[in-house]
């Protein structure tokens, strides 16, 4: 199990305030001019050796991904950050946690991840329906504002950054980063052909970097604790540690930070099962029911099923066997999905209809709409 000191969210539950002043007690903002002293092409050669990869499904080495941003924007196309906070795949609620009890450390990795790929702006796009955390980010880049951490002089750096926040208007496709594009730019959003890709005409025609929520807000502390304290979690090719949420048929749905190489049924079985097997908060359903669980490994069309009981199943092996961005949704019994072909699940304040395949195990459709 991850030591507390070693996790890079610690107010995760909310358990402080997200303002300002306390995430500066929590160590975000701490002498930021000095990381970004470092220098852009060190700090993303830093992330490149911590082995990053995004934390948004399709996982691909983030520091590699900034490094294709041109070095030398021009005046008239400036390079752009996206930050992709749309968080609409069934079972994903990560991001939520952090905009709303950690906001500092999202705008914190703004800064520094924009700087690294000479962008002069970020714009988060936050999904529709996250109403209360849009007022919490807006609150918290205002406090930034105020206080000269971003904008002109950001931090004191001499680098000047602005950091917008846009609101989605709850389209499940729009968080596909050219699909986000569109949106940005006030047009339906529908995804792009590629190429080009964002880094050479993204948004506004500019070269944009698209990153996820969690992929931006790790990287003040990669930058502070080293690319080798985050390498040294984890298990090859799956670096580091990463905010994970269990949902769907247990009691006690939660988001933990782990390490990568947690295998999911100790996962889930430690998070939401094993403290007191008696403790309705805790138990799983599938232990009165006698069934089989399921796990749902990702959202989307492209998630897919596996059986929980496969021993010492990891993130990347489910990646393989499945698809995307794996947060284990636990359906206790096969028969739940298939008597009518469609569970219902209620996550984020919205529902979700799942239709499940049970041939392949695949989730066929999914429609998602406010409740
Ligand atoms: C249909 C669809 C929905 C997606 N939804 C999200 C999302 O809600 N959040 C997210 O970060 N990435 C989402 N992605 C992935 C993004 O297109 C993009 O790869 C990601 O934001 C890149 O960030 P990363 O490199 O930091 O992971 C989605 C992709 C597809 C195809």
């Amino acid at each position: 199990m991850l030591a507390d000191k070693d996790r890079i969210f610690t107010n995760v539950y909310g358990f402080q305030p997200w303002t300002l002043d306390a995430a500066i007690m929590r160590g975000d903002w701490d002498d930021t001019r000095a990381l970004m002293a470092r220098g852009q092409d060190a700090i993303i050669d830093i992330v490149k050796a911590s082995a990053l990869r995004g934390r948004g499904g399709a996982g691909f080495p983030t520091g590699t991904k900034w490094s294709f941003m041109p070095k030398e924007p021009k005046p008239d196309r400036p390079n752009f950050l996206v930050i992709n906070a749309d968080e609409s795949e069934p079972g994903s609620c990560k991001d939520r946690e952090i905009i709303r009890h950690d906001p500092h450390k999202l705008i914190e990795g703004a800064l520094i991840a924009g700087y690294a790929m000479r962008a002069r702006a970020a714009y988060i796009y936050i999904r529709g329906e996250y109403i209360r955390e849009a007022e919490v980010l807006g609150a918290a880049i205002a406090e930034a504002y105020a206080r000269g951490l971003i904008g002109r002089n950001a931090a004191g750096s001499g680098y000047d950054f602005d950091v917008f926040l846009c609101r989605g208007a709850g389209a499940y496709i729009c968080g596909e980063e050219t699909a986000m594009l569109e949106s940005l730019e006030g047009k339906k959003g529908q995804p792009r052909l590629k190429p080009p890709f964002p880094a050479g005409a993204g948004l506004y025609g500019c070269p944009t970097t698209v990153n996820n929520v969690e992929s931006i807000a790790v990287v003040p502390t990669i930058l502070r604790r080293g690319a080798e304290w985050f390498a040294g979690f984890g298990r090859e090719n799956n670096k580091g540690t990463k905010l994970f949420q269990i949902s769907g048929h247990v009691e006690r749905p939660c988001v933990v930070e782990e390490e990568m190489g947690i295998p999911f049924r100790e996962l889930i079985e430690r998070m939401v099962d094993q403290e007191e097997l008696h403790d309705p908060l805790t138990r799983v359903l599938h232990h009165r029911r006698g069934g089989e669980h399921l796990l749902i490994v990702g959202g989307g069309q492209r998630a897919g099923g596996l059986r929980l009981g496969r021993p010492r199943l990891h993130l990347d092996q489910a990646h393989a066997a499945v698809s995307r961005d794996g947060q284990p949704l636990v359906i206790a019994e096969m028969r739940d999905l298939l008597a009518g072909g469609i569970a219902r699940l209620h996550h984020g304040g919205a529902l979700r209809h799942l239709h499940f395949d049970p041939v392949d195990l695949k989730l066929r459709h999914i429609v998602a709409r406010s409740s």
